[in-house]
C-alpha cells in the first residue's frame, strides 16, 4: 500500500461517499469521513456501516467489521482532515457547493495534500480554478459500489501536476483498482464519452425505425455484453483479426450519425419529468415491482461479475496480457 497516501479524507457521506470509504478501508487505509451536513452525521455513519456489512456479505473483507471501524473517523468538522494526504470530495453535483467545500478543505489541509473530486460531469478544468493551489487537484471518478468494482478514472485538469496524478494511480493499484489516467480533461471522461457515442447511434437507429429499443438493448447485452468485461474493445480487435475492421471502418464510418441534437425521445421523456426507475417514468414501462427487481438483480449480478472477472483477471495476468499497453 502507498505510504504517501495512507490517510485519506472523504467529504460527503451519500451513496458514493460511503461506498468509497468502504473501498479505502478494505484496502487498509485510514479514513477520515467528513459530512458537510451536520444533520447527516448519524445517517452517514450508519450508511458506512451498512456498506461495510454489504461488502462483508460479498466476502470481500478479510477482517471483521469492527476492525475496519477502528481505522475510520467520522466527523462533522473539516479540521479533522488536517493529517490527510489525500482528500476526495464526494458531495452533490452542484458547482457552487463544491467550491465552498474546497475552500473549507484547503483551509485545513497541508500544502502538499492532494484534493480530488468524484464529479461525474463538472469539468476538472473548471473545478480546479476554485482552489488556491489548483496543481494539486484532479478528478478521481469511481463506479458504484466502489468496493466491488475495479473501475477508476483519474483525470488531470490543465493545471494539475501530472506527477501527483501518477502518484494516485500508483496508490490506486493498492486499492485493488484498475486505474486509467487521463492526461487531459475531456467532457464525460472516457466511459461516459464512449457511451454518449453509442447512445447517439442507438437513438438514431430507433428514430429511423430500424429497430425498437428492446431489440437494440438485446444486441448490446448479448453480443457486446458477452466479451466486453474480459477484453475491452481494442484487444477484441486483435482477437477477431484486424483485417476485418479496416474495410468495415471505411464503409461504415461515413454512415454513422453526426447528429448534435438531443434525440426527440429524450426530449419528450424529460418534458414528463421522467427519471426512469426513480419515479417510474422512463424509456421502458416500469412499476414498483419491476423497478425493485431491476435494482436487486443488478446488485446480485454486479457481485457475481466482479468475482467472475476477478478469476479471469488473474489468468490474464498469468499470460502477461494485462501488462501490454497497446499501441
Ligand atoms: N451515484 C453514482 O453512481 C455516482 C457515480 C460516479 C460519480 N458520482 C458523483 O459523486 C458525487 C456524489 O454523488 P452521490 O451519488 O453520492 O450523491 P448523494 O446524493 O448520495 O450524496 C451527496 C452528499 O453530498 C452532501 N451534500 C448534500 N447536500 C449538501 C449541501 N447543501 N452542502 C454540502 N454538502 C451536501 C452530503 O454529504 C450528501 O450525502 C457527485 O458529484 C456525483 O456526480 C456518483
Amino acid at each position: 500500500m502507498s505510504e504517501q497516501l495512507h490517510k485519506i479524507g472523504v467529504v460527503g457521506l451519500g451513496l458514493m461517499g460511503s461506498s468509497i470509504i468502504v473501498a479505502l478501508l478494505k484496502a487498509g487505509c485510514e479514513v477520515v469521513a467528513v459530512t458537510p451536513l451536520v444533520e447527516e452525521f448519524e445517517e452517514g455513519k450508519n450508511r458506512i456501516i451498512e456498506q461495510l456489512q454489504l461488502a462483508a456479505g460479498m466476502k470481500l473483507l478479510t477482517e471483521d467489521v469492527p476492525s475496519y471501524r477502528q481505522r475510520l473517523q467520522v466527523s462533522k468538522d473539516f479540521q479533522d482532515l488536517k493529517p490527510c494526504q489525500l482528500v476526495i470530495e464526494c458531495i452533490i453535483e452542484v458547482e457552487a457547493i463544491k467550491r465552498e467545500v474546497y475552500h473549507k478543505i484547503e483551509l485545513e489541509v497541508a500544502a502538499d495534500c492532494i484534493i480530488a473530486s468524484n464529479t461525474s460531469a463538472i469539468p476538472i478544468n473548471i473545478l480546479q480554478r476554485y482552489l488556491e493551489r489548483p496543481n494539486r487537484f484532479m478528478g478521481i471518478h469511481w463506479a458504484e459500489p466502489a468496493y466491488a468494482t475495479r473501475f477508476l478514472e483519474i483525470t488531470c485538469g490543465e493545471l494539475t501536476e501530472v506527477r501527483l496524478a501518477e502518484m494516485v494511480q500508483e496508490a490506486a493499484l493498492g486499492w485493488e483498482k484498475e486505474p486509467t489516467l487521463l492526461y487531459k480533461d475531456i467532457r464525460g471522461f472516457i466511459t461516459n464519452r464512449l457511451m454518449y457515442a453509442v447512445y447517439r447511434q442507438g437513438f438514431e437507429l430507433i428514430n429511423n425505425n430500424t429497430v425498437d429499443m428492446a431489440g437494440l438493448d438485446k444486441c448490446f447485452q448479448y453480443d457486446i455484453g458477452s466479451w466486453i468485461t474480459i477484453m475491452g474493445i481494442f484487444k477484441r480487435m486483435d482477437y477477431i483479426g484486424l483485417h476485418h475492421y479496416l474495410h468495415t471502418f471505411e464503409q461504415i464510418f461515413p454512415k454513422l450519425t453526426q447528429s448534435d441534437v438531443v434525440p426527440p425521445i429524450m426530449d419528450s421523456i424529460i418534458k414528463e419529468n421522467g427519471r426512469g426507475i426513480h419515479n417510474l417514468i422512463g424509456l421502458y414501462p416500469h412499476d414498483e415491482q419491476s423497478a425493485s427487481s431491476l435494482e436487486n438483480n443488478f446488485a446480485a449480478f454486479n457481485e457475481e461479475i466482479y468475482l467472475l472477472a476477478d478469476r479471469y483477471r488473474a489468468k490474464l495476468k498469468e499470460l502477461n496480457l494485462t501488462e501490454t499497453n497497446g499501441k
